[in-house]
């Protein structure tokens, strides 16, 4: 059985059905890629802004705007839920999470910038597309972390 499993997960991607048997020279394995591979890929830093761009974006999307727009509306509603406000966001957790919105604006931001120029042609070649790309992580990062320990009280 274990045999059997083996050997079909071998043929995966190659050719099945007529002509894949007798003798001939196997043929090229042409295997779906999936998401779990990414992680064996070497990625220059291109793509990884990429797919941080991407990430973050989905992040401001579906946790940053209602996230933001409920502190909003408690900070202004009445006295009592401007205290509930205050207590949200004086937690741990909720600082954490705002971290993390405030890590994928600027991520977002920058790295939008740097998509803007290239949609207009500006530092397409390689050498200029990887320093770019090195630019949006050495710049939003160390913003991040400056936040980050502002908002955990360090100063
Ligand atoms: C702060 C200024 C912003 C700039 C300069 C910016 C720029 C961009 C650009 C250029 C793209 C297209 C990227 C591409 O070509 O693949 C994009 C995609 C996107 N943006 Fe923004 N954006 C900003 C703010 C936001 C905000 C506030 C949100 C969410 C509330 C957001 C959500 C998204 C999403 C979901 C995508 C699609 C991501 C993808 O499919 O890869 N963006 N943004």
């Amino acid at each position: 059985m274990a045999e059997a499993v083996e050997n079909s997960t071998n043929n995966a991607g190659g050719a099945s059905g007529a002509g894949s048997s007798g003798g001939r020279a196997a043929r090229p394995e042409f295997r779906n890629i999936n998401v779990g591979d990414i992680l064996s890929y070497r990625m220059p830093s291109p793509a990884i802004v990429s797919i941080l761009h991407r990430i973050s974006g989905v992040l401001l999307f579906l946790v940053g705007l209602p996230f933001i727009l409920y502190l909003f509306q408690q900070s202004l509603l009445s006295e009592i839920s401007y205290e509930n406000y205050r207590a949200i966001v004086s937690h741990w957790f909720a600082k954490l999470v705002l971290l993390a919105l405030i890590w994928a604006y600027l991520h977002h931001l920058i790295a939008g910038l740097r998509f803007l120029f290239l949609d207009v042609h500006v530092g397409v070649d390689k050498p200029s597309a990887r320093k770019s790309a090195a630019a949006v992580l050495i710049i939003s990062l160390p913003l991040t972390l400056i936040i980050a320990l502002k908002l955990f009280g360090v100063f």
